[in-house]
């Protein structure tokens, strides 16, 4: 084996979770993310040893990982086999963190969509438990109420074993272990499924920043059928909707909501009005979705968050889906809108979530 340079960062194990609809590029993935050798974990998940976490972060794979977890400790076990599997992890947990005071506990399980919940129930039941002896830590605290840059206790557990480490929800890129909140698409609870988009969304931007106050004035762009519209009106903002096609009926006569049905290219905001957010989910080339957000970035006030469905129709390869990301970013960067954060939500397809600030 060859050895690093001198003064190369030391190898360390971590879990990442590249998410099911990027399988088929996992090798792309993780060659351009350095790392050799890897043990997949469920479908979801990867052990890597790297000596550049870094690149789970920023760089041009990044959006490709949905969440990071450094490996403080790991044991490889099959847990229904294990007798008394939830003391023994409890008590290792509580000695090996204990003295670190994570500011809350988090486990959940390797395969969450998995239609058995036993391993749902085992990290609940482990964390319950675990909770018990960390003194100060009550279970009551919201993932999102966690301060995003102070440590948490994250881990995960499956057939394979449990794996946990430390490490804030900001640099594991979600609040929740694997990036993961649940939130019904059940028919009858929501007017589409992107209405889920957007409410993952106003969950993630809580890393980066506070959420907006009680009556925010939100532009949309590309609104039909209303599933976002409707979960932003839920949460008490006001919204002014745009789209070539009409909303969905429940949304009508909404007391917070003004709806154009027109192309969005041909739309301008009535005088003296300022936006305090855009949200962007229109079809089609991402570049020329963007074009319509620059242009319109003048009726927000500074400091504004956009959030941008980045879509790739046609990418079908790995190279395609890592230039329109580059494209799209870089004709932001040079309209001055600043990149808080781009990732790959969980009820995102083949296509990524933008967060940007206007300047
Ligand atoms: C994925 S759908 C939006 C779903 C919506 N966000 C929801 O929550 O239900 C994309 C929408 O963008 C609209 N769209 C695309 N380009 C547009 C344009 N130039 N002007 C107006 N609407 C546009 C389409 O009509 C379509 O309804």
């Amino acid at each position: 084996m060859i050895a690093p340079p001198e003064g190369s960062p030391p190898l360390t194990n971590w879990l990442i979770r590249i998410p099911e609809v990027f399988a088929p590029w996992t090798p792309e993935i993780l060659t351009l993310l350095g790392v050799g050798q890897t043990t997949p974990l469920g479908p979801e998940y990867h052990l890597v040893p790297t000596r550049d976490p870094e690149a789970f972060r920023t760089g041009a794979a990044a959006p490709f990982i949905g969440w990071n977890l450094p490996v403080h400790h790991s044991w490889p076990c099959h847990p229904p086999k294990m007798e008394n599997f939830i003391e023994k992890a409890a008590q290792t947990l509580w000695k090996k963190f204990g003295p670190l005071s994570p500011q809350g506990i988090y486990l959940g399980p390797l395969q969450a969509g998995a239609p058995d919940r036993y391993y749902k129930s085992l990290a609940s039941n482990l964390r319950g438990r675990t909770l018990q002896l960390f003194p100060g830590l009550s279970g009551a605290l919201p993932a999102e109420g966690q301060q995003p840059e102070v440590p948490t206790l994250f881990g995960v557990v499956g057939k394979e074993g449990l794996f946990a480490g430390i490490q804030s929800p900001r640099a594991s890129n979600g609040f929740h272990p694997g990036g993961t909140k649940f939130i019904s698409q059940s028919a009858g609870s929501t007017i589409s499924r992107a209405g889920a988009k957007i409410a993952e969304a106003l969950h993630y931007l809580l890393l980066h920043r506070p959420p907006l106050p009680a009556g925010a004035h939100w532009l949309e762009l590309g609104a039909s059928p209303g599933g976002m519209t409707w979960e932003l009106l839920q949460r008490g903002q006001r919204v002014t909707a745009l789209d070539r096609a009409p909303l969905d009926q429940r949304l009508d006569g909404h007391p917070g909501l003004t709806f154009s049905k027109a192309d969005v290219a041909v739309f301008t905001p009535p005088p003296g009005t300022r936006y305090e957010a855009l949200l962007c989910d229109m079809n089609g080339d991402a570049r020329q979705a963007l074009r319509q957000v620059i242009r319109l970035t003048k009726y927000l006030q500074p400091g504004s968050p956009v959030v941008f469905t980045l879509k790739t129709p046609g990418s079908d390869t790995f190279a395609g889906l890592v230039d329109a990301i580059r494209l799209t970013l870089q004709d932001a960067a040079r309209a001055g809108l600043k990149l808080t954060a781009l990732t790959h939500l969980t009820y995102n397809r083949q296509e990524f979530t933008c967060f940007f600030e206007v300047a």
